[in-house]
């Protein structure tokens, strides 16, 4: 993959080798798309304040989350429609991560599914659970997590309603969740899917209930360490833990949920103050670089974790351009710990983070200022 040097030349194929919709769905969000921009933003808002005259002839940037060994603090969020940008989807990802030797967080709505992904391949992963007001269903479903070995659960919070992408509403792009239909069909549709008795009465129309009470049972009935995605304030987080949440994961779905919200890394600094060291916290929304994930270790993170930047790498060259955006953030986060005078990520602490004002304007390829200019806003 040396035809790839930089993180810029797989954005850069990325674009060149996915149809527009498809570019567009997976690098933008909803409705004015402000929390897309503010993840950047936020991220763009920090300054690394560097110590010298130390020596770090020698880096040491592994980890661990809840007992899993990671090469370094990154891992792969769950991303619902992967098969669109590699046909081995979320089995690709997984392989990458069983090479490189991180950690995969597999959505529930990926191809090829959950437990063929687990067969495939012997890479650490946790399932991202989408919940839905079932009760047998939720029983069986964490049943078959546990049964395909998976290490953990994700509890996806975030998303009870799908968002308005306005980007998919006008190019008409269907994904596997279907709802970029219009609102009469969608509406239309779960009509006829509650009649036929395929949607829990519980359910909303256009979303569904996510209750702490699912949470609790989810947690009983797998025994498993839970991460809780989707917590945004210090509120939440405080429940969080008082539910028991092992992880606590900062996310505002890559601002593909709430428009409007706050970049993640100042919902991350919050929920860190809230909580202190007793929980695991992990972060994702905007993260794409070595030097983005140094901030959020800065600030108290454990890891952080990746959408689109493992879709471009997925989209530009499969397994192998997901393996090479990987050595090239590894190599990222070496060069910059170097260049801030520590040896080991817990070194590291807010003191080499100060606020500043962004160089550039907001964008979800603000990181990558040569592709932005080639590939246009
Ligand atoms: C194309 C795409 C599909 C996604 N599908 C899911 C999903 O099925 N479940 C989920 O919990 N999050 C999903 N997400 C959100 C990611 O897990 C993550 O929160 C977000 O991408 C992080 O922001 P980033 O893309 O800027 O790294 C998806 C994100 C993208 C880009």
């Amino acid at each position: 993959m040396s035809e790839f040097p930089t993180l810029q030349d797989i954005v850069l194929a990325a674009k060149q080798k996915l149809p527009n919709a498809t570019w567009d769905f997976l690098t933008y969000g909803s409705e004015t798309e402000t929390t897309v921009r503010r993840n950047r933003r936020a991220l763009d808002s920090l300054a690394l304040v560097p110590r010298i005259m130390r020596d770090v002839s020698e880096i040491d940037i592994r980890t661990s989350l809840l007992g899993m060994t990671l090469r370094m603090p990154v891992v792969l969020a769950p991303v619902g429609s992967i098969a669109l940008f590699d046909p081995d989807g979320a089995l690709a990802a997984a392989r990458a991560v069983e090479d490189f030797g991180i950690a995969h967080i597999v959505s529930g709505y990926a191809d090829p599914g959950f437990e063929a992904v687990a067969k495939g391949c012997k890479a650490q992963l946790i399932y991202a659970f989408h919940p839905r007001y079932d009760w047998p269903f939720v029983d069986d479903l964490v049943d078959r997590v546990v049964a395909a070995g998976y290490r953990a659960i994700a509890f996806v919070a975030e998303a009870a309603y799908y968002s308005r992408r306005e980007r998919d509403l006008m190019s008409g792009i269907q994904t596997k969740a279907k709802r970029t239909r219009p609102y009469a069909e969608w509406l239309g549709l779960q009509r006829e899917e509650r009649a036929a008795g395929k949607i829990p009465s519980k359910e909303g129309l256009l979303g569904t209930v996510i209750t702490w009470e699912m949470f609790d049972r989810v947690k009983r009935r797998s025994n498993l360490p839970i991460l809780l995605k989707g917590v945004t304030c210090a509120a939440d987080a405080v429940l969080a833990r008082e539910h028991g949440a092992d992880v606590i994961y900062v996310s505002n779905h890559g601002g593909r949920a709430i428009d409007h919200g706050r970049g993640s890394v100042e919902s991350l600094a919050e929920v860190i103050d809230a909580v202190g060291r007793q929980c695991e916290v992990i972060v994702d929304g905007g993260f794409v670089r070595g030097t983005d994930v140094l901030k959020a270790i800065s600030l108290g993170a454990k890891a952080v974790a990746m959408g689109r930047m493992q879709s471009w790498a997925l989209a530009a060259g499969g397994q192998a351009g997901l393996a090479r955006t990987l050595a090239i953030i590894e190599e990222e986060i070496i060069v910059n710990m170097g260049l801030l005078g520590v040896n080991r990520l817990d070194e590291l602490d807010r003191g080499y983070l100060a606020k500043t004002d962004p160089v550039a304007l907001a964008h979800p390829l603000s990181a990558f200022p040569v592709a932005l200019e080639r590939i246009g806003g």
